[in-house]
């Protein structure tokens, strides 16, 4: 199987123990430091584990270089961990004021602050909307700029600060369910990351590596990507390369989101190759 989203390695865990001896794991992932981290907790299965710092979009040329043709099942757990939204050197939260980065692939060149700092107010406000699905995208790329004439927009709490005066809300106390950087924070973060671009690549490989019968299964966190699974997973049945598993997305019950709260937007999509 590929765990394309290795992560901290819980969803690898589950599946090694079962997978027993014959059984091999490719996990990738393009945290540097969570491949790192999942060598040590997948230490001890029984099945063969190969971890991979890469991105999910070169899963075709991953698998084929193991040399192995096909496989039974492609899993990807979308986004990021709890540990990288926490963790300063990745730039990612409004909650703590860390520097603007957001690159999850350190060998990403652009940052969030370098879109910040450059692109013209048209193309960030066109940004915002795009991969924030914020209507008020107009107002916070004017506000962006206004401010960074008097200096560079450096970390997060700059940013988040920003956003909420454009939006004429506070950062703290806010009443909406969301915080009213959220938008924003993601649009910038699929930039970055090319994250949509990236899952296309993901989708588009995936029929030419399973094997019949084989399993694709795919959690996503936002609208954006559930779309593009939705969608892919729709032609493929339609051409008789799949068949759709879960007709409605399977999501997290009440108990599973007061244990873990970030799970509230999670859907999980899962298709079988004909
Ligand atoms: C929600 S976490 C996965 C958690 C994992 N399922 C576990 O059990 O610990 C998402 C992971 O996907 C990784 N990731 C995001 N985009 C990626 C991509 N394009 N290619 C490979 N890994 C990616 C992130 O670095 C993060 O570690």
């Amino acid at each position: 199987m590929v765990d394309a989203t290795t992560g901290q390695g819980g969803h690898s865990v589950l599946f090694g123990k079962n997978l027993g001896p014959a059984g091999v794991i490719i996990g990738l992932d393009v945290d540097k430091e969570a491949i790192q981290r999942a060598q040590f907790i997948l230490k001890d299965l029984s099945c063969k584990v190969i971890l991979l710092h890469s991105n999910f979009s070169r899963i075709s040329e991953e698998v084929h270089e193991q040399e192995i043709e096909k496989v039974d099942f492609i899993l990807a757990d979308l986004g990021l961990c709890s540990a990288q939204l926490a963790d300063s050197r990745m730039g990612l939260s409004f909650l703590q004021d860390m520097p603007l980065d957001m690159r999850i692939d350190k060998r990403i060149k652009r940052t969030a602050a370098d879109i910040v700092n450059k692109a013209d107010e048209k193309s960030l406000a066109d940004l915002i909307y795009e991969f924030g699905q914020d209507r008020a995208s107009r107002r916070i790329a004017r506000f962006i700029v206004r401010q960074r004439k008097s200096g560079p927009i450096k970390t997060t709490g700059q940013l988040a600060k920003i956003v909420c005066r454009a939006l004429g809300k506070a950062s703290r106390g806010h009443r909406s369910r969301i915080h009213p950087a959220t938008r924003t924070f993601q649009a910038l973060r699929i930039a970055v990351n090319d994250e949509l671009e990236n899952l296309k690549e993901l989708l588009d490989s995936s029929p030419g590596l399973l094997k019949k019968n084989g399993y694709i299964a795919v959690i996503s966190y936002h609208s954006l990507e559930d779309r593009q699974v939705k969608y892919n997973f729709k032609q493929n049945e339609k051409d008789s390369i799949y068949r759709i598993i879960t007709k409605k997305p399977l999501v997290p019950g009440r108990e599973e989101i007061a244990e873990n709260r970030r799970a509230r937007s999670a859907k999980l999509r899962i298709a079988q190759k004909q």
